[in-house]
């Protein structure tokens, strides 16, 4: 469906809605080569303002964002600040979704877009792809926790265990968690179970893609074709956990 005629100016930089509305009704903008005083016409052709011809600009977005802390990953104005805040603004009205949610309190790589088969790919568990969560907990974890996470938590208020996941504990308070899907706070969640509490969590890989180096915290950039295929990528550090990992459970199973 396109766009009404007013929010269409708008998104490429005519002003705000009001204000591409007077323009409109000043009789300063063609439609399809003739004059169109009404900001409610749907584009159906090309647009003119004051005899310049305005460029279509993109229809679709993927953005890779660096999550600071602090913004919602949700439309509703009453939860602001948003992770929207931070698209570029000829790009906002494009609909762009994270594909998965980062809590207020979490930094770091989420993929932002209007291709819905791209979330749909990165976020169904049975697709496999793996997001590395970098965490500081206070507390002392459960003694088995790395096998316990091997096996598939349970976990309170779900009546499914979390699927197998690798744990790494490189140090006191510091945990690594890889995981192939992502219920709500499911990284709090499972450190609460094992006796901790998350103080921070930060997303640095999902697939084989890290978080750029060069992007700080609030920033995005486009996504790649060169990222778009390490996204979906197995990371090659992590084939023999996951390999053990999924060997042990056929062996449960069978
Ligand atoms: N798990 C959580 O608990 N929070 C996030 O933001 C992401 C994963």
């Amino acid at each position: 469906m396109s766009e009404r005629l007013d929010a269409y100016l708008a998104h490429r930089g005519y002003g705000t809605r009001s204000e591409s509305r007077n323009l409109i009704r000043s009789g300063r903008v063609r439609l399809g080569g003739r004059v169109c005083r009404d900001p409610g016409r749907h584009v159906d052709g090309p647009v003119q303002v004051n005899g310049q011809v305005v460029e279509d600009g993109p229809d679709s977005a993927t953005l890779l964002v660096h999550k600071p802390l602090g913004l919602a990953c949700s439309h509703d104005p009453a939860e602001a600040p948003l992770l929207e805040e931070l698209y570029p603004e000829n790009l906002r009205h494009l609909g762009i979704e994270p594909a998965g949610r980062l809590d207020r309190a979490t930094t770091g790589l989420l993929i932002c877009t209007t291709d819905g088969a791209l979330i749909h790919r990165l976020t169904n568990p049975r697709r496999h792809i793996v997001k590395r969560y970098r965490i500081r907990y206070i507390g002392t974890l459960s003694a088995r926790a790395i096998e316990r996470v091997a096996k598939g938590l349970a976990l309170v208020d779900d009546d499914r265990p979390a699927l197998p996941a690798v744990l790494e504990l490189p140090s006191a308070g510091l945990a690594t968690l890889h995981l192939r899907e992502g219920r709500h706070h499911q990284v709090r969640r499972m450190i609460q179970e094992l006796g901790g509490e998350v103080v921070e969590l930060h997303r640095d890989r999902i697939g084989s893609l890290n978080l750029p180096a060069d992007l700080p915290a609030g920033a995005v950039r486009d996504l790649t074709d060169a990222d778009r295929k390490q996204l979906v990528e197995e990371p090659a550090d992590m084939a023999e956990a996951w390999a053990a990992l999924d060997h042990d459970r056929g062996q449960l199973t069978e």
